[in-house]
């Protein structure tokens, strides 16, 4: 099996890998190659990457390319998890939208819409390619905005999951609490990517026991502080929302927040440059203590899962993945991409019925879901008014002059990645 990971230079690589060599049996990769345009920073990842293997006795051979047809060329599975502009372009999106009062952040809101447009370009260009040498290769995409992204694939016809390590966290923060095994942990997980809820958490499997009353009951207290929401507020929605949902239900505070610290990408990037020169150690062979401090915690076995389900038949029969509705939350098109509990095996996702939503819930789901819409056709067609439209169409953004003003700081800030600016 050979398996490509394009954006393989990020810093988190070595998660990956570390998941690739510790999970082999489930996911037998003969071949993995990092594909990166940034040549310096694909070789200190590699060099990390094959030592990772060497320790973990992995027998698959680790290739580094910059050049991408090469990269993909007969891959089974193609990762994408890039990052257009790198941290500094997520710095401007974690910027410029607080000089309207609106959050800045790199998925959710004005910040998101940018990113959103730097990125579904690039995408499609590489998935067209590995289609060109491979059209049965899936494509499996960490690259956010994940639900836009994901659309945006499939809507061009590929074969594409969208993947995130929220629910996965959840699933292995609550069978922590609760002292399962992870694997016996169920999430009745329901949204958009980054916009989800907990509202069930079943023993055994999807129609096991729910014991999400009873682990609000016994543990609401930790697990409201590790969400940084009021155990009060856990309460009364009575489900368990993502830590996105901060940006919903406690806007204000949280634009407060930003305003007097440096912004995550400031954060990020100073952990990069400690970690590059980690990774530069020959003497180093496992993925250092520091990577725990990104966000990205378990995305290497969320990724071993559904890579061996769509290629190996080796995954969970039902994972939580990013794909098209397709009736499951009647109140959408079928064409929305939700992020909910899925069958999976080698011909794709299919989601799980979803019982009926809350209108506390189905309402931001609606509402994100018709800026999602409007955020792709802005990202594939360009154009100042497909821009304004989706801030305006956006729960955070909403009113006349903020989406004027953020149109403009949007396009300023992002010029050099719009084609059409
Ligand atoms: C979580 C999200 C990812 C996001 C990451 C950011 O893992 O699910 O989509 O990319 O956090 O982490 P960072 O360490 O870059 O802030
Ligand atoms: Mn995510």
């Amino acid at each position: 099996m050979k398996l490509a990971v394009v954006g393989g230079g990020s810093t988190y690589t070595p998660e990956l890998v570390d998941g690739f060599a510790r999970l082999r049996d489930t996911l037998p990769i003969e071949e993995l190659v990092l594909v990166d345009p940034a040549a310096d920073r694909l070789e200190l990842v590699g060099g990390l990457a094959r030592r990772i293997f060497a320790k973990q006795g992995h027998p698959g051979a680790v290739r580094t390319t910059s050049d991408v047809d090469a990269g993909v060329a007969d891959a089974d599975a193609v990762l994408l998890q890039l990052r257009v502009g790198g941290q500094a372009a997520r710095e401007q999106d974690e910027t410029w939208p607080l000089e309207c009062g609106c959050v800045g952040q790199e998925t959710t809101g004005a910040g998101g819409l940018a990113k959103a447009l730097r990125t579904v370009p690039v995408v499609l260009d590489i998935a067209e390619r590995v289609r060109r040498t491979n059209p049965d290769a899936w494509i499996i995409d960490f690259t956010n905005p994940v639900g836009i992204v994901t659309r945006a694939l499939l809507g061009a016809g590929h074969k594409a999951v969208g993947l995130c390590n929220v629910a996965i966290g959840f699933q292995r923060k609550f069978a922590k609490l609760l002292g399962v095994e992870p694997a016996r942990v169920h999430l009745d997980h329901v949204g958009l990517n980054h916009l989800t809820w907990e509202r069930g958490v079943r023993l055994g499997g999807p129609d096991g026991e729910d014991v999400l009353p009873r682990l609000i009951g016994e543990h609401g207290d930790a697990i409201a502080e590790d969400l940084h929401m009021p155990r009060a507020l856990l309460d009364r929605l009575g489900v368990v929302p993502s830590y996105y949902l901060r940006y919903y239900y406690q806007h204000d505070e949280v634009v407060r927040e930003l305003r007097t610290r440096p912004s995550r990408a400031a954060q990020v990037a100073q952990m990069e440059r400690e970690l590059l020169e980690m990774y530069g150690d020959p003497a180093l062979d496992e993925k250092p203590e520091l990577l725990a401090k990104r966000g990205g915690a378990f995305y290497s076995e969320a990724a071993v899962d559904l890579a061996a389900s769509l290629l190996a038949a080796g995954g969970s029969p039902h994972q939580v993945v990013n794909t098209y509705n397709n009736g499951t939350l009647p109140f959408l098109p079928d064409d929305a991409v939700i992020e909910v509990q899925a069958a999976v095996d080698g011909r794709g996702a299919r989601p799980l019925p979803v019982p009926r939503l809350d209108p506390l819930q189905a309402g931001l789901i609606a509402h994100v879901t018709a800026y999602e819409d409007l955020a792709l056709q802005a990202a594939l067609h360009g154009g100042r008014e497909r821009v304004f439209t989706a801030l305006l169409a956006h729960p955070l953004v909403g009113q006349y002059e903020y989406a004027e003003r953020l149109t403009d700081q949007l396009i300023a800030h992002n010029r050099e990645h719009l084609a059409w600016a």
